[in-house]
């Protein structure tokens, strides 16, 4: 094993130590990383890196090192210091309709804390906050950082896009990472996530990994894994972290798609919205409260997020930080002014009974094909179509009844979603009962 201050002799050799199952110095780690942002390590050197350590695995330690290094790459956000409000974001791993972040980080706000979210786009099936939020005609997510910075410390919150400036080591490291089949290790999950929330400069995080079929990890034992290596690593590298493990297996709410998200966000922030979302908030809601210490117990960060949520205080701080990301702020009471689909197609259940399963994969593959997401970083998305689900697992439906509607642009694509729409759900005679949200809730 290499000593912890032995200067690296070569690129080559951190990759044959790694490829030989050896532990890297923290110093190996940051020159590394640092070389490779300065185009000095070339991406076939990298990949053979990032394989090494897929087939070998790190320890915590080196984890956390990568880490550190990968947010040293480039700038971070400073916020106030001496303001007494904890800096408080969540995290989610992805999923299909999952608009959580769009109520969590006001509600969060209006509650006490500042909330420097540093978002990303949808890719795949998967949906990203940042295409939702601009899907309101006007906002912004490229402010530069310290707007940023001023905006979090003034109205507590503020949402932005990763910029180049922001880890650009994971950036580099992610695109190449995506063509060598290297995305699923744990230890670089968990560096490229930690890296890019750790230039937030934050108090505490939590993370909803997402488990089941609309899911990056399918399986509650990799989400454990995962789980366990954030908060391991979190705390070597100074950030405060909860977990919480939430099924994906139907998507989350009713609405799968940017503005249509946006519109059930506002339902939940004015006190309505479908029950899983609403309990997915709160629960996520209350680990981030209790990890800032703004509650000390469940009940009683429920109790402050109910109030938010009742009083309007969330809503009129989502209003806010609208407006001042240039946004139309009027979208809270008059949500018709976001955009929306030229075509609406019911597709109507063809026999009776309760809805057994609903494929949140299948939905959000629907979704991407109907333009609300996109196959490469890049492509553009289509702000107005989705799909609103009418019906949900656990619920009773007619023969004839609306199981769910199409938000699309043309009758073709309605013509091709309608059948691949209702073959994402299951009907059966049983009245059954949908698994519970929340699988597991593991703390630091
Ligand atoms: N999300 C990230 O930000 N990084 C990964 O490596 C995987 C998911």
């Amino acid at each position: 094993m290499p000593r912890r201050s032995s200067p690296p002799p070569s690129t080559l050799a951190i990759i044959a130590a790694k490829r030989d199952g050896k532990t890297l110095s923290d110093a190996w780690i940051r020159w590394l990383i640092a070389a490779y942002v300065r185009d000095e390590v070339p991406d076939y050197q990298m990949a053979a890196f990032a394989m090494a350590v897929l087939l070998r695995g790190m320890t915590p330690r080196e984890t956390a090192a990568l880490t550190l290094a990968m947010r040293d790459s480039g700038q971070r956000a400073h916020l106030d210091a001496k303001d007494p409000r904890p800096k408080l974001d969540k995290h989610s791993t992805g999923g299909v309709g999952d608009k959580v972040s769009l109520i969590l980080a006001p509600l969060l706000a209006a509650c006490g804390a500042r909330v420097p979210m540093i978002s990303g786009r949808s890719l795949g099936h998967t949906g990203g906050t940042l295409d939702k939020l601009e899907s309101i005609p006007g906002f912004s997510v490229d402010l530069p950082l310290h707007d940023f910075e001023r905006a979090v410390d003034r109205d507590g919150l503020a949402l932005i896009g990763q910029t180049d400036d922001l880890a650009p080591a994971d950036r580099k490291l992610y695109a190449l990472r995506d063509v060598t089949a290297t995305v699923e290790s744990i230890p670089l999950i968990t560096a490229s996530i930690l890296s890019k929330k750790l230039t937030e400069d934050l108090d505490a995080l939590v993370m909803d990994i997402k488990v089941g079929r609309g899911a990056f990890m399918k399986t509650v034992r990799e989400a454990r894994a995962l789980a366990h290596s954030i908060l391991r690593v979190g705390e070597l590298a100074g950030l405060h972290a909860h977990a919480v493990l939430t099924r994906m297996d139907p998507p989350l709410g009713r609405a799968v798609g940017n503005a249509l998200e946006v519109r059930e966000a506002i339902e939940v922030l004015h006190g309505g919205g479908a029950s899983d979302l609403v309990e997915c908030t709160l629960v996520l809601g209350s680990e981030a409260l209790r990890a800032g210490k703004l509650a000390t117990s469940d009940a009683q960060a429920r109790a402050q997020l109910t109030e938010a949520l009742r009083s309007g205080r969330a809503a009129e701080r989502f209003a806010t930080v609208i407006a001042a990301q240039g946004g139309d702020a009027k979208v809270l009471r008059e949500p018709e002014r976001l955009p929306q689909a030229p075509i609406r197609r019911e597709v109507c259940a063809a026999e009776a009974g309760y809805v057994h399963s609903l494929d949140a994969l299948g939905v959000g593959q629907l979704a991407l094909t109907l333009g609300a997401g996109r196959v490469l970083a890049g492509d553009a998305v289509d702000p107005a179509v989705g799909v609103w689900l009418h019906k949900k697992p656990g619920e009773r439906v007619k023969k004839g009844e609306p199981l769910a509607e199409l938000h699309v642009r043309t009758a073709g694509d309605a013509e091709r979603a309608a059948p691949a729409l209702l073959a994402c759900y299951e009907i059966g005679r049983d009245n059954v009962r949908p698994p519970e949200l929340v699988i597991q809730t593991l703390r630091a």
